[in-house]
């Protein structure tokens, strides 16, 4: 466990492996039904290198035309998304501090190539809530700066069932995802691997 003055928490090993394994079918089994997409940056409409879906009454997502926002159904098959498990609402009741549910859960796969640059996430009207986010699968190496983008940054590798939790002043200190180390876990089924699950819970309505 780290935890930093700013309110960063990681919780290495929240989940053991068959809790890890339990949460991948919960979550797999919804991707069915809201199968991953290909995101794009607005404007340029240069495609993300990870793969998302979401889970909850609001799903964050990005494309050329419409820029970042959260939207209650699936931009390709049109439906809501897919309901939480429970063991992400019990998650975030034990670790957010905070009294009301998530009401997204974004699901992001990282093939083997995938990185996410720095970033805050600051789309969501909610900023005092914390963000709560689980690995599953591969290891990554995760990056933390702090509020201004030109700041130092440390890194920490997560691992999976490891729970990161941005609380306090980091809830907007950057963050990104350098590298994933393919092979690392043999937790995913065949087809997901190489590759690293992360599922990131927030409040996005005040
Ligand atoms: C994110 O910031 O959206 C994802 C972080 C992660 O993959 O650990
Ligand atoms: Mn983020």
């Amino acid at each position: 466990m780290i935890e930093t003055a700013d309110g960063f928490r990681l919780l290495t090993g929240y989940f053991d492996r068959d809790a890890q394994t339990r949460l991948v079918s919960d979550v797999l089994e919804r991707v069915a039904r809201a199968p991953l997409y290909q995101p794009a940056m607005p404007r340029t409409g240069k495609p993300l290198s990870v793969r998302m879906t979401n889970l909850g009454p609001l799903g964050w997502m990005t494309d050329k035309a419409g820029g970042y926002r959260y939207q209650d159904h699936h931009p390709v098959t049109g439906n809501p998304w897919p309901d939480m498990p429970d063991s992400l609402l019990d998650l975030w009741g034990a670790v957010s501090g905070w009294p009301d549910p998530p009401q997204a859960c974004l699901v992001n796969w990282y093939g083997p190539d995938a990185r996410m640059g720095l970033h805050v996430d600051a789309d969501e009207d909610a900023r005092e809530a914390p963000v709560v986010s689980v690995s599953l699968g591969d290891t990554a190496r995760f990056r933390l700066g702090g509020p201004e983008r030109k700041g130092s940054t440390q890194s920490v590798r997560l691992h999976s069932g490891d729970v990161v939790v941005l609380g306090g002043a980091s809830r907007h200190f950057h963050h990104g995802v350098d590298r994933i180390y393919p092979e690392s876990s043999t937790l995913l089924p065949e087809d997901w691997r190489p590759g690293r699950i992360n599922l990131t819970l927030r409040r996005v309505r005040d």
